[in-house]
């Protein structure tokens, strides 16, 4: 029986160009594994109705890790449309089979690590290296909204908020809620993620990102969980940055940060402004990760029109390879791939379009793997 077992879910569009790339890096690191392809797709969702079928979901529970390429998604409406005959009528609802990956398998961690591989011309600037921490489950993606609120809720805030007053004049249908909801456990684990991240890999700071002074329920909670959780961390530093002032400072200065934890929707922010940094979505990798399973993919989307050319930058996909080295505990191969990404994007013989180039994508995979 091979060591791991990992779940392959290419997707849609370039998500297959990708992992094609991915694949011939780890057949040269050798690793001692069993690939064992899932169904995952707009494909899926057109001819049965679901674009994360129960088998593809039962596999999940059985690997230890996946890679995952990109999928396709549209509107409810015109997802829809695209249904076979026979499903038409039954009154399907498309949903984001990535949304559902995390929340079925409490994938609480969304890691982005943005690093500035020196020689990259899409680089902000030479020598950025930061690593997003942003929670993945809850904040304003707890999926608790309303629109039109229920007049339940409407009486509910009436009585109990001062501030809601303006809005219990308006009608129902003239405003709408989302909830913010933070919790103990969800700040206090993603916040652990991030320490514990910093200490085994001895970064030597880390930021928590807030906007604890108007959102002070929510993110106050985060805030001051977050710093007791910074305690049990000495020989780290510490500090807290406002979400609005962060992206000024990150534009200014990237090189005062180092690790960054953040709820949610900032952490997404933040995370695709250090990933634009770097080079953008050819570059931009990311880990979704729980206690059981971890799922890396690229951060970039399915980009149909260039499905199948093989023309789309394959390092995001590689470096999601190495992270996913990293969390396998395979220490020395994600270095040496690492360093064989670094040669080659340094080199700059082998740049596809978006570097200036016009590199195919599995020629630059090849040219990884000479280097490794
Ligand atoms: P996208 O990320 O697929 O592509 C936007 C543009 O970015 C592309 O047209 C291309 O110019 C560039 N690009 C993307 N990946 C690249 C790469 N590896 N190398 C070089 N250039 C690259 O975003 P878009 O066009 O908004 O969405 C297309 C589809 O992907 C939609 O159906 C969307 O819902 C889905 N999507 C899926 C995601 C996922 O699976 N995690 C994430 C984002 C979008
Ligand atoms: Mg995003």
């Amino acid at each position: 029986m091979a060591r791991y077992k990992i779940a392959w879910l290419p997707g849609d569009g370039i998500g297959v160009d990708v992992l094609d790339a991915a694949k011939i890096v780890l057949d040269k690191i050798q690793l001692d594994v069993e690939y064992i392809h899932g169904d995952i797709g707009w494909e899926f969702w057109c001819k049965e109705g679901d674009a994360f079928p129960q088998r593809t979901i039962d596999l999940l529970k059985n690997v230890d890790t996946a890679l995952f390429g990109a999928i396709t998604s549209k509107p409810v409406k015109a997802a829809q449309a695209e249904l076979i005959p026979e499903l038409q009528t039954k009154g399907l609802t498309y949903r984001s089979p990535i949304v559902r990956m995390r929340q079925m398998f409490d994938l609480y961690t969304c890691l982005r690590p943005c690093k500035a591989y020196p020689g990259n011309p899409l680089n902000f600037k030479e020598g950025i290296d930061l690593v997003v921490f942003r929670e993945n489950t809850e904040d304003l993606y707890a999926g608790v909204e309303f629109a039109p609120p229920p007049q339940e809720l409407v009486d509910v805030l009436s009585k109990i908020s001062k501030p809601f007053a303006p809005f219990a004049k308006l009608s129902v249908d003239q405003y709408a809620i989302s909830c913010k909801i933070n919790t103990k456990r969800g700040s206090e684990r993603i916040v652990k993620a991030a320490f514990d991240f910093a200490r085994r890999f001895r970064r030597k700071k880390v930021t928590i990102v807030h906007k604890a002074n108007v959102v002070r329920a929510s993110d106050g909670l985060f805030l001051e969980v977050a710093k007791d959780v910074a305690k049990q961390y000495p020989e780290i530093q510490t500090d807290d940055a406002n979400i609005d002032a962060m992206t000024m400072w990150l534009l200014k200065n990237p090189f005062q940060y180092d690790v960054l934890v953040a709820p949610n929707l900032y952490g997404d922010i933040i995370s695709d402004l250090c990933a634009q940094m770097v080079g953008g979505l050819g570059f931009g990798c990311s880990g979704n990760i729980g206690t059981t399973l971890a799922v890396f993919e690229p951060t970039h989307g399915s980009a149909p029109k260039y499905a199948g050319q093989y023309k789309v930058n394959p390092i995001a996909t590689i470096l999601a390879v190495k992270m996913m080295l990293d969390w396998l505990g395979e220490t020395e191969k994600s270095a040496r791939l690492e360093n064989a990404v670094a040669a080659v994007i340094k080199e700059g013989n082998m740049r596809t379009y978006d570097m200036g180039g016009n590199a195919n994508t599995l020629d630059m995979a090849k040219a990884i793997v000479e280097k490794t």
